[in-house]
């Protein structure tokens, strides 16, 4: 292993993130651990330097106030302890942090993106062996740098699935295909379930049975092309860091349950390879960037797991689908051209499954109108709307009428979260 570490030991802080965030931007290598881990688990980690026990607000379990084992302050490493509970001067300012990592710890300053994919090589060509990999590949951000790190480490013996479920954005399953098949020239299955999932969404208004659909034959895609491979004993998942310290460690009160293909039948098992699971966000997309994925498939924005689906309102309708990902693609191509792209958080449109009156060509029509949402948010949770400008609204309106069938109407909405949330459904 190239870079040093810093250890966190959450001892009931809010902020092992930022901590750990904090000293990566050093430019050093840190991880959260549980409070308990054992000093031998600690002791076995050759790159380890330094250790901070961060303590906070919940540091009590079970009714017992937590502590680390004895045997962590008597490892030999350098231990800190922080508790940003009960005083605010105990807490490590920026200097003071510093000095314990660079001078206490003796680190060197060599966490970078380069080190980090030359170390992860190693490691998955250590775990993996000459066995096979399976991916399934939607073409977001995590599923992407995966691929391309799984590429680099094993080349073929990568299996790539990609389930076009007719709900993605357009050009993105012709993205995938190009980038890593034809590109990067991975195994790549393609796999065209459109008519599949329209079909069993036929009919249904629901927005979680529609949600449950799409999960569920997802799945069952997926399975069905595992199970025609021979000799795979990897998953590979696109899990990344705030997936793992939001799950939970002893003290964390948020609970997300948090899976990209989970619920694959028992008989199928394997052995879960997760390489991105010590990467927030941003270094998840400056490792894509490192390993030379396109900028719009590593700065893409957040896009539900569901696609397009739940941005056709109520019943999918393949008109009303075609127009969302029409209206879609121009809301994005102006948004681009106006340099807003990974500037503003989310931005799409919607149908509604209603019609509303206008005139079009000197006569009446009674068509669809498309909603673009556009929004600004830090963690979802709450989101304020992008004040977009007027003249660039007028122009998506006017391409979207012109150019997009079946669309009579474009409204914006203004609406911040809460009250609505970001998605209609
Ligand atoms: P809401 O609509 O709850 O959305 O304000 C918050 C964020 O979550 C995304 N979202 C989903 N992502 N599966 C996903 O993977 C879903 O079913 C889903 N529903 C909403 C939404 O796009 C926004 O970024």
């Amino acid at each position: 292993m190239k870079q040093n570490m810093i250890a966190i030991l959450d001892l009931g802080s809010e902020e092992n993130s930022a901590l750990a965030r904090e000293i990566r931007a050093m430019g050093v290598y840190s991880e959260i651990y549980p409070h308990d881990i054992s000093a031998d688990t600690l002791k076995a980690m050759s790159n380890l330097k330094g250790i901070i026990l961060n303590g906070g607000p919940n540091n009590v379990v079970d009714g017992v106030k937590i502590d680390a084992s004895a045997d962590v302050y008597a490892c030999g490493l350098p231990v800190v302890a922080l508790n940003h509970a009960t005083s605010k001067c105990s807490k490590l300012d920026k200097k003071d942090l510093k000095e314990f990592v660079f001078d206490v710890c003796k680190c060197e300053a060599n966490w970078n993106m380069q080190n980090f994919i030359d170390d992860q090589v190693e490691l998955l060509r250590k775990q993996i062996g000459d066995k096979k990999v399976l991916l399934a590949l939607s073409g977001g951000v995590d599923s992407s740098v995966v691929a391309a790190l799984l590429i680099k480490a094993i080349g073929k013996q990568l299996v790539c699935v990609h389930v076009n479920h007719g709900l993605l954005r357009k050009g993105e399953p012709e993205q995938v295909v190009k980038v890593f098949r034809e590109e990067l020239g991975a195994t790549l299955i393609y796999s065209d379930s459109v008519d599949r999932f329209l079909d069993k969404l036929a009919g249904v208004e629901d927005p979680e049975k529609k949600r449950k659909i799409i999960g569920a034959e997802f799945i069952r895609v997926f399975e069905e092309e595992a199970r025609k491979l021979d000799g795979i004993d990897f998953l590979a998942q696109g899990t990344i860091y705030p997936d793992i310290v939001e799950s939970g460690t002893k003290t964390n009160k948020i609970v997300k349950s948090h899976h990209n293909v989970g619920g694959l039948p028992d008989d199928l098992k394997f052995e879960l390879v997760e390489p991105l699971k010590y990467l927030f966000k941003d270094e998840v997309r400056a490792c894509g960037k490192a390993l030379g994925l396109p900028d719009d498939m590593v700065y893409r924005q957040p896009f539900p797991g569901p696609g397009l689906g739940v941005r056709c309102l109520g019943a999918i309708t393949r008109d009303r689908l075609e127009a969302v990902r029409e209206s879609d693609a121009i809301l994005r191509e102006e948004f681009a051209k106006a340099g807003l792209q990974g500037k503003v958080w989310q931005y799409f449109t919607l149908i509604p499954d209603t019609k509303s009156v206008g005139v079009k060509d000197n006569a009446r029509s009674y068509e669809w109108p498309v909603v673009i949402r556009a929004v600004n948010t830090i963690d979802a949770m709450t989101a304020s709307i992008e004040h977009i400008d007027w003249a660039l609204l007028d122009k998506i309106t006017k391409r979207i009428i012109t150019e997009v069938k079946g669309v009579n109407r474009v409204c914006y909405d203004c609406t911040p979260k809460p009250t609505g949330t970001i998605e209609w459904e």
